[in-house]
């Protein structure tokens, strides 16, 4: 499969990988001096066929829940870098999802003022977002992703062996983030492809076995998200206006997370929150008046929440209180249709 790339003038920032086991981004790795593993403590079964390879220096298990995603783990993985005396030609290479990814590509860019980092994503939803685009950071409070920054890892290492493994509710929420991209941008009817082979695994009996069956087809699918996601953060890396695409659902999604304190996941609420975003956009006719319906369709038959269990009124306050409102007025991400979206200011007044 042909790496993707994230690319600024003429510049290569980062690339995307695909091997078919974790294993295989040996290759990727013999270049660097000292490579350091930071792994979620929960994924440790993928270490062994990585961690005697000669260059490696050391493995760390880390805790990666929404609790454990702040500056104290951040300075516990710099801490153990230190005691190695890893220098500036160290590599960090996180192995995990995307709260992993966050803190250990933050960790790498504070550390000696930076270190190179790469990463492999074992969630769906670290593959087709989280691990692409070099956002990275912790939560401060009860404000997520409050402290950090926007820096390329060297490069993100995408292989469907980590798929199989995944929880089921894991997989679904990752979905979410999957169709989000193809509602974006639709290239090869790739949203309608993901449909067929996301509703095929959520209706069969054996869905371990599906994922396994579907291998080469997610592969694709995964690659083909991997790439929409590089080409728009090549567009615009610091998010001043196309990546903000990106957030589709997210507004929505964000009020809903934090009223569930976190009972509904990301993906999930991301999910609920587009079907939301697309009766916002049938209610203010940019769409032929059938999005949302089409979308309550195919998510529930991929096996995706469609509804808020919250009343309007209580969204809008929590929208109000997100840090990305000013004076109560957000990027709303609407649709005319999948493949076309367009980036909206309103009021949260307004929008609900
Ligand atoms: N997860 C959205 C972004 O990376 O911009």
């Amino acid at each position: 499969m042909t790496d993707i790339l994230i690319e600024q003038d003429g510049t290569v920032l980062s690339k995307v990988h695909s091997g078919e086991k974790v294993a295989d981004v040996a290759p990727y790795l013999a270049d660097y001096k000292a490579v350091y593993i930071v792994y979620d403590e929960q994924v440790a079964r993928y270490i062994p066929s990585i961690s005697g390879l000669p260059n490696v220096h050391g493995t760390k298990a880390i805790r990666a829940t929404e609790s454990d995603k702040n500056m104290d783990t951040v300075l516990d993985i710099c801490s153990w870098l230190l005691e190695d005396s890893a220098d500036r030609y160290a590599m960090v290479l996180a192995v995990g999802g995307g709260i992993t990814s966050d803190m250990v590509g933050f960790a790498a860019s504070i550390y000696k003022r930076g270190i190179r980092f790469a990463y492999i994503p074992t969630t769906l939803l670290s593959q087709v977002d989280a691990a692409i685009g070099g956002k990275t950071g912790v939560n401060m409070e009860s404000y997520k992703n409050m402290i950090g920054v926007i820096n390329q890892p060297d490069f993100t290492y995408e292989c469907p062996e980590v798929l199989e493994t995944l929880p089921y509710r894991e997989f679904v929420g990752g979905s979410a983030e999957m169709l989000k991209t193809f509602i974006i941008e639709n290239n090869d009817g790739n949203y309608a492809k993901a449909v067929k082979v996301l509703s095929a695994i959520y209706g069969s009996e054996d869905r371990p076995a599906t994922i396994k069956a579907h291998r080469q087809e997610l592969l694709d699918l995964v690659h083909a998200a991997a790439a929409v996601k590089a080409g728009v953060v090549s567009r615009d890396q610091f998010e001043k206006g196309e990546r903000r695409k990106l957030n589709l659902g997210h507004t929505f999604a964000h009020a809903i997370e934090k009223e569930a304190k976190y009972a509904i996941s990301h993906g999930e609420a991301v999910a609920i929150g587009m079907v939301m975003a697309a009766e916002l956009s049938d209610r203010l006719r940019l769409t032929d008046g059938t999005c949302a319906e089409a979308l309550r369709k195919d998510f529930s038959a991929c096996g995706l929440p469609v509804e808020s269990p919250y009343a309007k009124e209580t969204l809008a306050s929590a929208m109000e209180k997100d840090k990305k409102a000013e004076n109560g007025t957000m990027h709303f991400v609407l649709m005319s249709g999948v493949g076309d979206v367009i980036i909206k200011d309103m009021k949260v007044s307004e929008a609900l």
